[in-house]
């Protein structure tokens, strides 16, 4: 049977979070761990859309947080699948943060997740494919196959010799 298909565009999540109290360190921004749960909430509801399947968080590829995000500010997460594979998804999250009574915003870091479909018994199971349109969209799709092979070859969980996207990183030959 051909696999069902599915647009990036339906697994978009927007959640918009206000920075309380609760949610900051001792200088009063907001903590980086705090903020990690909402961007692993946000992407696993992307990749639920995608996939209509309970999800699991396989790997985060590396976050770095550009700027601090300050008390009372609010804090907008955009997530979107940007491919599928097998089982499993990857999923690009964009972090901005708005100052509102000045109304000056920034953009405050972005990562990619990815998440595997499992059935009732936790085995991985399958996922529609993904259809980019718009043009970042595409970048995105294009972009993934080698960052998957980049996080697969650093789990172990492929040999660099098969990574093809990145040969020109890992070279094999003697
Ligand atoms: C993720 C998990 C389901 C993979 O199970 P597995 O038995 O190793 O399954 P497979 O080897 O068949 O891999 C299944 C998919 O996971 C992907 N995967 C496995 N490890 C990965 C990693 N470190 N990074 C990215 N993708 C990974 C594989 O590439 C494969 O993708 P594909 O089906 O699209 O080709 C399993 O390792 C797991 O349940 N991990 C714990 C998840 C969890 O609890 N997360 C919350 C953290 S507390």
């Amino acid at each position: 049977m051909p696999k069902k298909k599915k647009f990036a565009k339906e697994s978009l999540v927007i959640k918009t979070e206000l920075v309380l109290p609760n949610d900051t360190n001792t200088l009063d921004n907001l903590m980086g761990g705090r903020l990690m749960h909402w961007m692993d909430v946000v992407s696993a509801i992307a990749a639920q859309k995608h996939s209509n399947r309970i999800v699991v968080t396989a790997s985060v590829d590396n976050v770095s947080f550009r700027q601090p995000i300050s008390l009372g500010n609010v804090v907008t997460l955009r997530a979107k699948v940007t491919r599928a594979f097998n089982s499993s998804m990857e999923v690009h999250i964009k972090v901005s943060a708005e100052d509102v009574p000045s109304g000056k915003g920034f953009e405050s870091n972005e990562a990619f997740f990815t998440f595997v479909a499992v059935d009732q018994s936790g085995r991985p199971i399958d996922v529609p494919e993904l259809i980019p349109e718009t043009n970042e969209e595409q970048l995105l799709y294009e972009g993934a196959l080698r960052r998957r092979q980049m996080r697969l070859v650093l789990a172990k969980r492929m040999a660099p010799e098969e990574a093809l996207e990145l040969k020109s990183i890992f070279k094999t030959e003697s």
